[in-house]
């Protein structure tokens, strides 16, 4: 985990829930309708404000969500009163037991985690799965020119090949690999679907 992201999340998290509160996340919607059986157990790894914890218990999933940021954790409980939610972090997921959910979804977190904690963090997305169980996740690269953007948060690089490369290292399969616009000209969100088997 990368403590000066996380502490940003913290200070800031009134910022960033207003912010993404009324983003409507098209890409990953479509995914998790194709891919996330319905009624199934959700664990949104990375939950924020916990807009998409809202809308996938909205569309019947049985959802739990799990942040390092107390700051974000508190509004994603307020708005989503008898959801579970968890502090607890990648890469180890040290509270989440082992085969205990369907399916993950992980969108824009990833690439908050030094590059050497993302194939453990893989390693353990996959270790909460159960077997056929599925993933979604979405990392975006930095803005700027340096991994770390001004605000402090970290942005490892890592190539939609390489997010692939690391699941299938632990056996996973790759349904779907998608690249798509952000909203910002200047942002791009590479999106892979995983399956555990
Ligand atoms: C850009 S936000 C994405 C929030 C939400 N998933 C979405 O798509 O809107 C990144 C989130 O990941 C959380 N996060 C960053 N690093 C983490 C880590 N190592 N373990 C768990 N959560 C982390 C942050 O606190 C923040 O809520």
């Amino acid at each position: 985990m990368d403590e000066r992201t996380i502490k940003q999340y913290d200070d800031f998290a009134s910022t960033y829930v207003a912010e993404w509160t009324h983003q409507t996340p098209v890409v990953v919607r479509q995914l998790v309708s194709k891919w996330f059986t319905h009624g199934s157990v959700v664990l949104d790894i990375g939950s924020g404000s916990g807009r998409d914890v809202s809308w996938l218990w909205n569309n019947g999933y049985k959802t739990q969500g799990v942040d390092a940021s107390i700051g974000l954790l508190n509004s994603a409980r307020l708005a989503n009163p008898g959801v579970p939610f968890t502090q607890d972090s990648l890469p180890l997921l040290a509270k989440i037991s082992s085969v205990s959910v369907d399916n993950v979804l992980c969108t824009a977190v990833l690439m908050h985690l030094p590059v050497g904690e993302i194939a453990p963090a893989a390693f353990n997305m996959l270790r909460v799965l159960r077997v056929g169980g599925r993933l979604i996740c979405s990392v975006r690269p930095s803005r700027e020119s340096e991994p770390r953007e001004a605000d402090g948060r970290l942005y490892t690089s890592i190539e939609p090949e390489v997010i692939a490369g690391v699941f299938r290292d632990h056996g996973a399969v790759v349904l779907e690999a998608i690249t798509s616009d952000g909203r910002r000209a200047d942002t791009i969100w590479h999106t892979v679907v995983i399956e555990k088997s």
